[in-house]
């Protein structure tokens, strides 16, 4: 499926869409250069469990754990991974099956995803502020698409 979104605002309205849809052991892998909006669909999957803050909040971290007495959420930016070695040391593989696994620069780990990562892909729209954002193996509502 493919939405539209004109905004930051609208991005994260997607990200609540899909967050409504998952159970919570999904492998979300986000693929989208820099500025894309991929921390933007984020925070809007972590809003709709209630934890729309800790996303906000700056970190250098490679994984952030966002978690609440209804989901926890793994957060891994693979900006800087750049091999097998360093996607093992950032305990990747512990994560599945724990919780929710949001991951921004899928590009990076290409070669290692598990076959079982629901992709998200989002490309320039053709305006500044339009994106497009197509979304793999995951149901959204049609009632609140739009
Ligand atoms: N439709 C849109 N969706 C999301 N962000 C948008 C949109 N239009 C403009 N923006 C702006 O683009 C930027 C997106 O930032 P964000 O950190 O979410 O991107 P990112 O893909 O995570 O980048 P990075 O690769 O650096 O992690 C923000 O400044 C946001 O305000
Ligand atoms: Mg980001």
């Amino acid at each position: 499926m493919v939405l539209i979104s004109n905004s930051t605002n609208e991005t994260e309205k997607i990200g609540e869409k899909i967050g409504k849809n998952l159970r919570g052991k999904e492998i979300l892998a986000l693929w989208g250069t820099m500025g894309m909006g991929k921390t933007a669909l984020a925070r809007g999957i972590a809003g709709f469990f209630g934890l729309k803050e800790m996303v906000s909040s700056p970190t250098f971290a490679i994984m952030n754990e966002y978690r609440n007495s209804r989901i926890n959420i793994y957060h891994f930016d693979m900006y800087r991974v750049c091999s097998e070695e360093d996607l093992e040391s950032t305990g990747f593989y512990d994560y599945i099956d724990k919780g929710i696994i949001i991951i921004e620069w899928s590009e990076n780990i290409r070669e290692s995803l598990p076959e079982t990562a629901k992709n998200i892909i989002i490309t320039p729209g053709g305006d500044e502020k339009r994106r497009k954002i197509e979304i793999e193996g995951i149901k959204i509502d049609k009632d609140i698409v739009g």
